[in-house]
Protein backbone atom coordinates (compact mmCIF):
# COMPACT_ATOMS: atom_id res chain seq x y z
CA UNK A 1 0.00 0.00 0.00
CA UNK A 2 3.01 2.33 0.55
CA UNK A 3 4.20 1.81 -2.87
CA UNK A 4 0.60 2.72 -4.22
CA UNK A 5 0.24 5.69 -2.19
CA UNK A 6 4.42 6.95 -3.26
CA UNK A 7 3.13 6.01 -7.13
CA UNK A 8 -0.23 8.43 -6.60
CA UNK A 9 1.40 11.11 -5.19
CA UNK A 10 3.52 10.86 -7.97
CA UNK A 11 1.18 11.14 -10.45
CA UNK A 12 -0.70 13.30 -8.79
CA UNK A 13 2.40 15.78 -8.35
CA UNK A 14 3.45 15.30 -12.50
CA UNK A 15 -0.22 16.22 -13.28
CA UNK A 16 -0.47 19.12 -10.73
CA UNK A 17 2.77 20.68 -12.72
CA UNK A 18 1.21 20.09 -16.40
CA UNK A 19 -2.39 21.47 -15.12
CA UNK A 20 -2.10 24.65 -17.42
CA UNK A 21 -5.87 26.14 -16.29
CA UNK A 22 -7.25 26.79 -12.63
CA UNK A 23 -10.54 24.63 -14.22
CA UNK A 24 -7.80 22.07 -15.53
CA UNK A 25 -6.50 21.87 -11.81
CA UNK A 26 -9.64 21.37 -10.39
CA UNK A 27 -10.84 18.70 -12.07
CA UNK A 28 -7.30 17.36 -11.05
CA UNK A 29 -8.17 17.69 -7.72
CA UNK A 30 -11.51 16.02 -7.25
CA UNK A 31 -9.80 12.92 -9.13
CA UNK A 32 -7.49 12.62 -6.57
CA UNK A 33 -8.58 14.14 -3.41
CA UNK A 34 -12.48 14.08 -3.81
CA UNK A 35 -14.92 12.29 -2.11
CA UNK A 36 -15.05 9.55 -4.32
CA UNK A 37 -11.44 10.30 -5.64
CA UNK A 38 -8.43 8.01 -5.81
CA UNK A 39 -6.79 8.77 -2.45
CA UNK A 40 -10.36 7.24 -0.99
CA UNK A 41 -10.31 4.37 -3.01
CA UNK A 42 -6.79 3.23 -1.88
CA UNK A 43 -8.20 3.80 1.93
CA UNK A 44 -10.55 1.03 1.22
CA UNK A 45 -7.50 -1.12 0.95
CA UNK A 46 -6.99 0.13 4.78
CA UNK A 47 -9.06 -3.45 5.70
CA UNK A 48 -6.86 -5.40 4.44
CA UNK A 49 -4.10 -3.74 6.84
CA UNK A 50 -3.14 -5.48 9.56
CA UNK A 51 -4.97 -3.47 12.50
CA UNK A 52 -1.34 -2.60 14.47
CA UNK A 53 -0.26 -1.18 11.06
CA UNK A 54 -3.07 0.85 10.43
CA UNK A 55 -2.40 3.75 12.36
CA UNK A 56 1.56 4.02 10.82
CA UNK A 57 -0.21 3.88 7.56
CA UNK A 58 -3.23 6.19 7.93
CA UNK A 59 -0.38 8.86 8.98
CA UNK A 60 1.60 8.39 5.49
CA UNK A 61 -2.02 8.64 3.87
CA UNK A 62 -2.71 11.95 5.67
CA UNK A 63 0.79 13.19 5.03
CA UNK A 64 0.82 12.62 1.40
CA UNK A 65 -3.17 13.97 1.68
CA UNK A 66 -1.68 17.49 3.03
CA UNK A 67 1.43 17.65 1.16
CA UNK A 68 -0.69 17.22 -2.36
CA UNK A 69 -2.91 19.76 -0.85
CA UNK A 70 -0.20 22.36 -0.41
CA UNK A 71 0.77 21.54 -3.88
CA UNK A 72 -2.33 22.74 -5.39
CA UNK A 73 -3.41 25.41 -3.88
CA UNK A 74 0.20 26.87 -4.62
CA UNK A 75 0.08 25.91 -8.11
CA UNK A 76 -3.50 27.26 -7.89
CA UNK A 77 -2.26 30.53 -6.99
CA UNK A 78 0.09 30.37 -9.50
CA UNK A 79 -2.28 29.76 -12.08
CA UNK A 80 -4.54 33.04 -10.86
CA UNK A 81 -1.96 35.17 -11.25
CA UNK A 82 -1.10 34.16 -14.75
CA UNK A 83 -4.74 33.88 -15.71
CA UNK A 84 -5.05 37.33 -14.72
CA UNK A 85 -2.06 38.15 -15.54
CA UNK A 86 -3.09 37.69 -19.19
CA UNK A 87 -6.86 38.87 -18.93
CA UNK A 88 -5.30 42.12 -18.03
CA UNK A 89 -3.44 42.60 -20.66
CA UNK A 90 -5.63 40.95 -23.45
CA UNK A 91 -8.55 43.45 -22.29
CA UNK A 92 -6.22 46.19 -21.58
CA UNK A 93 -8.25 49.98 -23.09
CA UNK A 94 -5.71 52.65 -23.78
CA UNK A 95 -7.58 55.62 -22.00
CA UNK A 96 -4.50 58.59 -23.15
CA UNK A 97 -6.16 61.44 -24.44
CA UNK A 98 -5.78 61.81 -28.25
CA UNK A 99 -4.08 65.09 -28.77
CA UNK A 100 -4.39 66.16 -32.09
CA UNK A 101 -7.85 65.82 -31.10
CA UNK A 102 -9.49 69.17 -31.75
CA UNK A 103 -10.52 70.76 -28.11
CA UNK A 104 -14.40 72.34 -27.63
CA UNK A 105 -14.84 75.69 -25.90
CA UNK A 106 -17.59 77.68 -24.68
CA UNK A 107 -19.29 80.44 -27.06
CA UNK A 108 -18.49 83.71 -26.23
CA UNK A 109 -22.21 84.06 -25.52
CA UNK A 110 -22.25 81.40 -23.03
CA UNK A 111 -18.90 82.37 -21.16
CA UNK A 112 -20.12 85.98 -20.79
CA UNK A 113 -23.56 84.87 -19.25
CA UNK A 114 -21.98 82.65 -16.89
CA UNK A 115 -19.66 85.67 -15.57
CA UNK A 116 -22.74 87.74 -15.61
CA UNK A 117 -24.64 85.26 -13.64
CA UNK A 118 -21.65 84.52 -11.28
CA UNK A 119 -20.89 88.03 -10.56
CA UNK A 120 -24.32 88.46 -9.40
CA UNK A 121 -24.83 85.22 -7.44
CA UNK A 122 -21.60 86.29 -5.59
CA UNK A 123 -23.69 89.41 -4.42
CA UNK A 124 -26.23 87.33 -3.14
CA UNK A 125 -28.94 87.04 -5.98
CA UNK A 126 -31.16 84.17 -6.38
CA UNK A 127 -31.50 82.55 -9.94
CA UNK A 128 -34.95 81.81 -11.78
CA UNK A 129 -35.89 81.49 -15.63
CA UNK A 130 -39.19 81.22 -17.09
CA UNK A 131 -41.22 79.64 -20.16
CA UNK A 132 -39.98 80.95 -23.28
CA UNK A 133 -43.52 80.86 -24.46
CA UNK A 134 -45.39 82.90 -21.54
CA UNK A 135 -49.16 84.04 -21.70
CA UNK A 136 -49.80 87.69 -21.94
CA UNK A 137 -50.62 88.62 -18.43
CA UNK A 138 -47.26 87.83 -17.81
CA UNK A 139 -45.21 89.14 -20.21
CA UNK A 140 -47.23 92.82 -20.56
CA UNK A 141 -50.68 93.02 -18.34
CA UNK A 142 -48.70 92.09 -14.83
CA UNK A 143 -46.02 94.56 -16.14
CA UNK A 144 -48.67 97.40 -16.48
CA UNK A 145 -49.14 96.72 -20.19
CA UNK A 146 -52.54 96.76 -20.87
CA UNK A 147 -53.70 95.66 -23.82
CA UNK A 148 -54.51 98.02 -26.96
CA UNK A 149 -51.95 100.30 -24.77
CA UNK A 150 -49.69 102.33 -26.84
CA UNK A 151 -46.82 101.18 -24.40
CA UNK A 152 -46.93 97.77 -26.79
CA UNK A 153 -45.07 98.96 -29.83
CA UNK A 154 -42.19 99.56 -27.38
CA UNK A 155 -41.31 95.43 -28.06
CA UNK A 156 -42.63 94.45 -31.55
CA UNK A 157 -44.03 90.91 -30.06
CA UNK A 158 -43.94 87.51 -31.69
CA UNK A 159 -48.00 86.50 -30.86
CA UNK A 160 -48.19 82.72 -31.27
CA UNK A 161 -52.31 82.77 -30.57
CA UNK A 162 -55.09 84.92 -28.57
CA UNK A 163 -52.64 85.64 -25.20
CA UNK A 164 -49.89 83.37 -26.39
CA UNK A 165 -46.87 84.68 -27.44
CA UNK A 166 -42.96 84.43 -27.65
CA UNK A 167 -41.51 86.63 -24.48
CA UNK A 168 -39.77 89.72 -25.35
CA UNK A 169 -38.61 90.41 -21.73
CA UNK A 170 -37.30 88.41 -19.09
CA UNK A 171 -39.21 90.81 -17.15
CA UNK A 172 -41.83 88.12 -17.24
CA UNK A 173 -40.12 85.64 -15.14
CA UNK A 174 -39.73 88.34 -12.68
CA UNK A 175 -43.69 88.26 -11.90
CA UNK A 176 -43.61 84.73 -11.53
CA UNK A 177 -40.94 85.06 -8.97
CA UNK A 178 -43.25 87.50 -7.11
CA UNK A 179 -46.28 85.95 -6.81
CA UNK A 180 -43.83 82.92 -4.95
CA UNK A 181 -41.39 84.62 -3.08
CA UNK A 182 -42.23 87.52 -0.61
CA UNK A 183 -39.45 89.78 0.19
CA UNK A 184 -37.08 90.55 0.90
CA UNK A 185 -36.27 89.75 -3.25
CA UNK A 186 -33.03 89.56 -4.93
CA UNK A 187 -33.31 87.54 -7.98
CA UNK A 188 -31.60 87.56 -11.28
CA UNK A 189 -33.41 86.14 -14.28
CA UNK A 190 -31.43 85.80 -17.39
CA UNK A 191 -32.67 83.65 -20.47
CA UNK A 192 -33.38 83.76 -24.15
CA UNK A 193 -36.26 86.58 -25.59
CA UNK A 194 -37.36 87.22 -29.15
CA UNK A 195 -38.33 90.56 -30.83
CA UNK A 196 -38.94 91.44 -34.53
CA UNK A 197 -35.91 93.08 -34.46
CA UNK A 198 -33.23 92.83 -36.82
CA UNK A 199 -30.08 95.09 -37.54
CA UNK A 200 -26.26 95.57 -36.61
CA UNK A 201 -27.07 95.56 -33.31
CA UNK A 202 -31.03 94.04 -32.75
CA UNK A 203 -31.53 90.19 -33.88
CA UNK A 204 -34.85 88.21 -33.36
CA UNK A 205 -33.57 86.26 -30.45
CA UNK A 206 -31.30 87.50 -28.35
CA UNK A 207 -30.24 87.22 -24.15
CA UNK A 208 -31.61 89.25 -21.62
CA UNK A 209 -30.87 89.36 -17.87
CA UNK A 210 -32.83 91.21 -15.47
CA UNK A 211 -32.33 92.01 -11.73
CA UNK A 212 -34.99 92.54 -9.37
CA UNK A 213 -34.77 94.10 -5.59
CA UNK A 214 -37.58 94.36 -3.21
CA UNK A 215 -37.44 95.19 0.70
CA UNK A 216 -38.30 97.82 2.70
CA UNK A 217 -36.82 101.23 1.96
CA UNK A 218 -34.94 100.54 -1.32
CA UNK A 219 -34.31 103.71 -3.05
CA UNK A 220 -32.45 105.01 -6.45
CA UNK A 221 -29.12 104.98 -4.56
CA UNK A 222 -29.34 100.98 -4.25
CA UNK A 223 -29.76 100.90 -7.97
CA UNK A 224 -26.92 102.94 -8.90
CA UNK A 225 -24.31 101.33 -6.26
CA UNK A 226 -25.36 97.94 -7.62
CA UNK A 227 -25.24 99.15 -11.13
CA UNK A 228 -21.87 100.86 -10.48
CA UNK A 229 -20.14 97.53 -8.95
CA UNK A 230 -21.22 95.71 -12.35
CA UNK A 231 -20.24 98.68 -14.92
CA UNK A 232 -16.67 98.65 -12.90
CA UNK A 233 -16.53 94.58 -12.48
CA UNK A 234 -17.06 94.42 -16.42
CA UNK A 235 -15.65 97.95 -18.06
CA UNK A 236 -13.32 98.62 -15.93
CA UNK A 237 -11.90 99.93 -12.53
CA UNK A 238 -12.64 103.50 -14.02
CA UNK A 239 -15.65 103.23 -15.53
CA UNK A 240 -18.23 105.74 -14.94
CA UNK A 241 -22.07 105.42 -14.87
CA UNK A 242 -24.80 107.58 -15.70
CA UNK A 243 -28.67 107.96 -15.49
CA UNK A 244 -30.36 109.65 -18.07
CA UNK A 245 -34.22 110.29 -17.68
CA UNK A 246 -36.53 107.70 -19.46
CA UNK A 247 -40.00 105.56 -19.81
CA UNK A 248 -40.80 102.27 -18.94
CA UNK A 249 -44.44 100.86 -17.85
CA UNK A 250 -42.89 98.87 -15.35
CA UNK A 251 -40.94 101.07 -13.52
CA UNK A 252 -41.58 104.85 -12.27
CA UNK A 253 -39.39 106.42 -12.43
CA UNK A 254 -37.24 104.90 -15.12
CA UNK A 255 -33.25 105.48 -16.55
CA UNK A 256 -31.68 104.63 -19.18
CA UNK A 257 -28.13 103.97 -18.11
CA UNK A 258 -24.74 104.91 -19.41
CA UNK A 259 -20.83 104.13 -18.91
CA UNK A 260 -18.27 105.95 -19.83
CA UNK A 261 -16.36 104.53 -23.37
CA UNK A 262 -14.01 101.92 -22.13
CA UNK A 263 -11.67 102.62 -25.57
CA UNK A 264 -11.55 106.53 -25.45
CA UNK A 265 -12.29 107.18 -21.88
CA UNK A 266 -15.02 109.67 -22.50
CA UNK A 267 -13.09 111.46 -25.53
CA UNK A 268 -15.42 110.17 -28.43
CA UNK A 269 -14.39 107.14 -30.58
CA UNK A 270 -16.41 105.27 -33.19
CA UNK A 271 -17.86 102.49 -30.52
CA UNK A 272 -19.23 105.38 -28.82
CA UNK A 273 -20.20 106.84 -31.76
CA UNK A 274 -18.44 110.18 -30.55
CA UNK A 275 -20.10 110.56 -27.84
CA UNK A 276 -18.05 109.23 -24.85
CA UNK A 277 -21.08 106.92 -23.33
CA UNK A 278 -22.44 103.85 -24.32
CA UNK A 279 -25.76 102.63 -23.38
CA UNK A 280 -25.89 99.82 -21.67
CA UNK A 281 -29.44 98.94 -19.84
CA UNK A 282 -32.84 100.25 -18.86
CA UNK A 283 -34.17 100.33 -15.23
CA UNK A 284 -36.13 102.08 -12.64
CA UNK A 285 -38.50 101.67 -9.29
CA UNK A 286 -40.74 98.87 -9.36
CA UNK A 287 -44.15 100.51 -10.33
CA UNK A 288 -46.33 100.00 -7.35
CA UNK A 289 -49.30 99.09 -9.93
CA UNK A 290 -46.61 96.31 -10.66
CA UNK A 291 -45.76 95.43 -6.78
CA UNK A 292 -49.41 95.02 -5.73
CA UNK A 293 -50.56 93.35 -8.77
CA UNK A 294 -48.04 90.54 -7.52
CA UNK A 295 -49.88 90.62 -4.34
CA UNK A 296 -47.05 92.95 -2.23
CA UNK A 297 -47.93 96.15 -0.37
CA UNK A 298 -46.67 99.10 -2.39
CA UNK A 299 -46.64 101.17 1.09
CA UNK A 300 -44.81 98.49 2.77
CA UNK A 301 -41.78 97.53 -0.09
CA UNK A 302 -40.32 99.55 -2.93
CA UNK A 303 -37.77 97.90 -5.06
CA UNK A 304 -35.98 98.49 -8.18
CA UNK A 305 -34.95 96.22 -11.57
CA UNK A 306 -33.00 96.45 -14.77
CA UNK A 307 -31.93 94.87 -17.57
CA UNK A 308 -29.76 94.13 -20.33
CA UNK A 309 -29.01 92.31 -23.39
CA UNK A 310 -26.10 89.81 -22.77
CA UNK A 311 -25.64 90.17 -26.31
CA UNK A 312 -24.88 93.56 -26.23
CA UNK A 313 -22.28 92.70 -23.16
CA UNK A 314 -20.66 90.40 -24.82
CA UNK A 315 -20.12 92.98 -28.05
CA UNK A 316 -18.99 95.45 -25.67
CA UNK A 317 -16.08 93.31 -24.16
CA UNK A 318 -15.42 91.40 -27.18
CA UNK A 319 -15.37 94.24 -29.32
CA UNK A 320 -17.95 92.80 -32.15
CA UNK A 321 -19.34 94.91 -34.34
CA UNK A 322 -22.78 93.23 -35.42
CA UNK A 323 -24.79 90.84 -33.34
CA UNK A 324 -25.22 87.98 -35.92
CA UNK A 325 -21.59 86.91 -35.98
CA UNK A 326 -22.91 85.65 -32.39
CA UNK A 327 -25.22 83.33 -34.07
CA UNK A 328 -23.63 82.40 -37.34
CA UNK A 329 -21.96 79.74 -35.64
CA UNK A 330 -18.72 80.19 -37.99
CA UNK A 331 -15.63 78.31 -35.96
CA UNK A 332 -13.24 80.96 -37.58
CA UNK A 333 -14.80 83.26 -35.33
CA UNK A 334 -15.60 81.50 -32.55
CA UNK A 335 -12.16 80.54 -32.00
CA UNK A 336 -11.24 84.07 -31.43
CA UNK A 337 -12.68 83.60 -28.25
N1 LIG B 1 -37.63 94.84 -19.76
C1 LIG B 1 -37.00 96.05 -20.27
C2 LIG B 1 -36.73 95.82 -21.75
O1 LIG B 1 -36.66 94.69 -22.17
C3 LIG B 1 -35.74 96.39 -19.55
C4 LIG B 1 -36.01 96.87 -18.18
C5 LIG B 1 -36.02 95.98 -17.14
C6 LIG B 1 -36.26 98.18 -17.91
C7 LIG B 1 -36.28 96.38 -15.86
C8 LIG B 1 -36.53 98.62 -16.65
C9 LIG B 1 -36.53 97.71 -15.63
O2 LIG B 1 -36.56 96.73 -22.50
Amino acid sequence: MEEQIAKLTEDCSAEIASAASESELYSVKVRYLGKSGLISELMKGMRNVPPEQRPAMGKIVNEARSALEARFSARGKELHDKELADRLAAEKIDITIDRNRPVGRLHPLSSVKKRLVDFFVSMGFDVMDGPEVETDYYNFEALNVPKDHPARDMQDTFFIDEGILLRSQTSASQVRYMEKVKPPIKMISPGRVFRNDDDATHSPVFHQLEGLVVDKGITMCDLKGILDMFAKHFFGKDTQVRFRPSYFPFTEPSVEVDVSCAMCHGAGCRICKGTGWIEILGAGIVNRKVLRTCGIDPDEYTGFAFGFGIDRIANIIHSIPHIKLLYENDVRFLRQF
